[in-house]
């Protein structure tokens, strides 16, 4: 198998178990303006039509894109079970939604005014592939707009969580298969692979989102990240405890556990076709 076909496998088998579980988190999630990071994507691409939604997940973004008239939503996602909770959004009966590989977009050249991608980008193998398809799908002058994750904020549970996370991975060894590609995590290299396929430069922004909740909703958010998949149930309990005796301090008097985690909000125009 390839690379990116052991990627993709590892992330189809972790999203038939749990087939919402960023919606579950960054739905809740708020910038400093009150916005959540899908609500900072959605504004991005205000105005335009045609929109692809690209690594949907569960439809929570299409979701809010359908709330302007006129719109023609697609979304294209590896996980059937992902998809089969957007399908089920009635705000989204009209949208294509597709099984599939961002690599291989089953759309004709022209077909979009805009592409989006929450949380989403940053985890595709073969991004070159992937940045061609999306210049080959949109109209010149049509706009990529992505969230991608940038780390913990500091003093707040995720640090915390994630620090906890690297002592339990020494004890550990079964490691998840890298994924993705680190220069979309990055404005420079996201332009190194943007501007070959006819995007003029990446506007970057970087946001810091608040996921925090009630203490079970903070660790449900925590233990749907990849890295626990390979874990034993045994050390996932114990870290869940070491976890909950790590953040009690920073539980507010309202029970609330503030949980920073910085987003990138990147997006680029495509000027020309190549
Ligand atoms: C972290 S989840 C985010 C889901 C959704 N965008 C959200 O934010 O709620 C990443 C999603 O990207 C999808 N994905 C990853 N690589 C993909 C690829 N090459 N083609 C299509 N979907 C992909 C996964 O199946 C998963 O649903």
């Amino acid at each position: 198998m390839t690379n990116s076909a052991v990627q993709e496998e590892f992330l189809r088998s972790f999203h038939a178990l749990r087939p919402a579980v960023t919606a579950e988190a960054f739905g809740r999630g708020r910038g400093p303006d009150g916005r959540s990071s899908y609500e900072l994507l959605r504004d991005r691409v205000t105005g335009h039509r045609r929109v692809l939604d690209l690594g949907c997940g569960d439809g929570l973004l299409l979701e809010l894109l359908a709330r302007d008239d006129g719109r023609e939503l697609a979304g294209v996602d590896l996980s059937p079970r992902s998809l089969a909770l957007a399908r089920r959004r009635p705000a989204l009966r009209a949208a294509r939604l597709h099984t599939g590989r961002a690599q291989e977009l089953p759309f004709a050249e022209g077909s979009f005014d805009a592409c989006v991608s929450h949380l989403a980008l940053m985890l595709m193998g073969d991004i070159e592939q992937v940045a061609a398809e999306v210049a080959r799908v949109l109209v010149p002058g049509g706009v990529l707009a992505c969230v991608v994750g940038g780390g913990a904020v500091g003093g707040e549970a995720y640090e915390r969580f994630v620090r906890l996370l690297r002592r339990a991975g020494e004890e550990n060894p079964a490691r998840i298969p890298a994924l993705g590609d680190k220069r979309v995590r990055s404005r420079e290299g996201l332009d190194e692979v943007l501007r070959p396929v006819g995007f003029g430069g990446v506007e970057w922004e970087t946001v810091p989102i608040d996921i925090g909740g009630t203490l079970e909703q903070v660790w449900e958010s925590m233990s749907g990240l990849y890295d626990l998949a390979p874990m034993a149930e045994q050390a996932v309990a114990r870290l869940r405890q070491d976890f909950l005796a790590e953040v009690a301090d920073l539980v507010t008097p309202d029970g609330i556990v503030p949980c920073g985690f910085k987003v990138h909000l990147a997006s680029a125009r495509l000027a020309r076709a190549v």
